[in-house]
């Protein structure tokens, strides 16, 4: 359990708190590229930690993310005008609808065609500008102090091959730790997802050994080594012949998770990012390093098969499955096939998640041996958090693109070998990746 003071600091992540401090000096990963696909696109409206943005992507192709509202009158520049350089100024920017003010990606009103031709009162207005980037098929934005901007994240996933990668997005109406604690928590796979064959093919050809080894031994023993780029969790559970059945997952700083990889099938990664304190984005990626997805796998994954979710088609991105539906819970499905009768290995997560109440409280629970890597993850943060408090200075960790080349494992080893030197190999992410090219 957390004291009500480290629950309020974990979870609360507004400009002017600890956490929203330190989760401001990462690049946060902000939109699916495919939202702002075209030059001269619409405008997407985004809250980030409590900040409202418009992100847009200018007619000659340069991506803006600028403060929601004009400087004039506060009007919303999601309704505003992605003009290109044959508009009046000559320039590309946004154009707010209510009194024409105009903005470039660095926030300058370039344009202000309700005042004198002769005044210079435009020179002195500039809304807020936040660095934007694109890598992975994903946006990134950056809303921490410019003095500190990292570089982009090293994530396997982000730098492979587009046709080795899927990804999608999900809202989820809970604070953003209580997502990633489900993220970091494996014992829960034994039971929440013990029907996953029927939702992910990419289990199949495991089906004799993952699946079983999941389900013969409930209660892994999970072993935590903290890590620069965050950490490298284990889970252990019996297997035959007096071995031991290892997952081994990744936590990396300040957000993102890794599912254990099957034998060489794809990766599971997650990223998890507040909107609000009462709602996040969930961002999930299938991504195989070493070979392109095939066509039945992502035309799988679009359908909320794996790790995805269907969502509505309103760009709300909430699942068709959602609270206002009881997630389509089916009793019969409860009895027969499925421990949860719920449909799908996404909504089976986000049902108990939201089911906690947006904001957990934690002084409530009871943590087992099992929550080892959950205590372990906020404890990381809650340090990281206050330090940075203390003294601004302090570097948070996992920023080192180096450090972010990992991935998730597998393997079954007799009980006296290492589980982190046996794996040590299969956890670096393949070097060709992150060459100049
Ligand atoms: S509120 Fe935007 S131009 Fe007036
Ligand atoms: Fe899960």
């Amino acid at each position: 359990m957390l004291s009500v003071e480290n629950n309020e600091l974990l979870t609360r992540t507004g400009s002017g708190t600890p956490m929203g401090q330190l989760l401001r000096r990462y690049w946060v990963p902000a939109l699916l590229s495919e939202e702002v696909a075209e030059p001269q696109c619409a405008p997407v409206r985004l809250t980030l930690m409590g900040e409202s943005l418009v992100v847009f992507r200018t007619a000659d192709g340069r991506l803006g993310a600028l403060e929601e509202h004009c400087a004039h009158r506060q009007a919303s520049l999601y309704y505003g005008r992605n003009e290109s350089e044959e508009s009046r100024d000559g320039q590309c920017g946004l154009r707010c609808v209510y009194h024409g003010w105009k903005y470039g990606i660095d926030g300058r009103c370039i344009d202000m065609p309700n005042e004198p031709a002769t005044s210079k009162f435009k020179e002195h207005i500039r809304i807020r500008s936040y660095p934007v980037a694109e890598r992975g098929d994903m946006i990134w934005i950056y809303l921490g102090p410019s003095r500190d901007i990292p570089a982009l994240p090293d994530l396997e996933w982000a730098v492979i091959p587009e046709t080795h990668r899927y990804l999608s997005k999900r809202l989820q109406r809970s604070n953003f730790a209580q997502a990633m604690e489900g993220g970091i928590d494996s014992s829960h796979v034994s039971f929440l997802h013990s029907d996953a064959r029927l939702w992910n093919p990419d289990w199949t050809h495991a089906k004799d050994s993952t699946r079983d080894h999941l389900t013969d031994d409930g209660s892994p023993k999970f072993f935590v080594e903290p890590t620069d780029y965050g950490m490298l969790i284990g889970a252990r559970r019996n297997a035959v012949d007096g071995q031991y059945y290892w997952r081994i997952t990744q936590w990396l700083m300040p957000w993102y998770n890794l599912v254990a990889r099957d034998g060489d099938g794809p990766i599971t990664a997650h990223a998890w990012v507040p909107i609000d304190d009462e709602n996040c984005w969930a961002f999930s990626i299938t991504y195989n390093p070493d070979k392109a997805l095939t066509k039945e796998q992502t035309d799988h994954y679009r359908h909320g098969g794996s790790v995805h979710a269907q969502v509505l088609a309103d760009g709300s991105y909430l699942p068709t499955r959602n609270s206002d539906n009881d997630y389509l819970i089916d009793r019969t499905l409860q009895k027969t096939v499925s421990f949860t009768g719920i449909r799908g290995i996404a909504i089976q997560d986000v049902a108990m998640q939201e089911s906690m109440g947006r904001v957990v409280d934690r002084t409530k629970e009871h943590l087992g041996s099992s929550d080892a890597a959950v205590i372990a993850a906020r404890k990381r943060l809650l340090a990281e958090a206050r330090a940075l408090a203390e003294d601004a200075t302090v570097a948070p960790s996992g920023l080192d693109p180096a450090s972010q080349r990992v991935r998730s494992a597998s393997a079954i080893l007799p009980r006296d070998v290492s589980w982190v030197d046996a794996t040590a190999e299969s956890r670096q992410a393949a070097q060709r990746h992150y060459q100049p090219s």
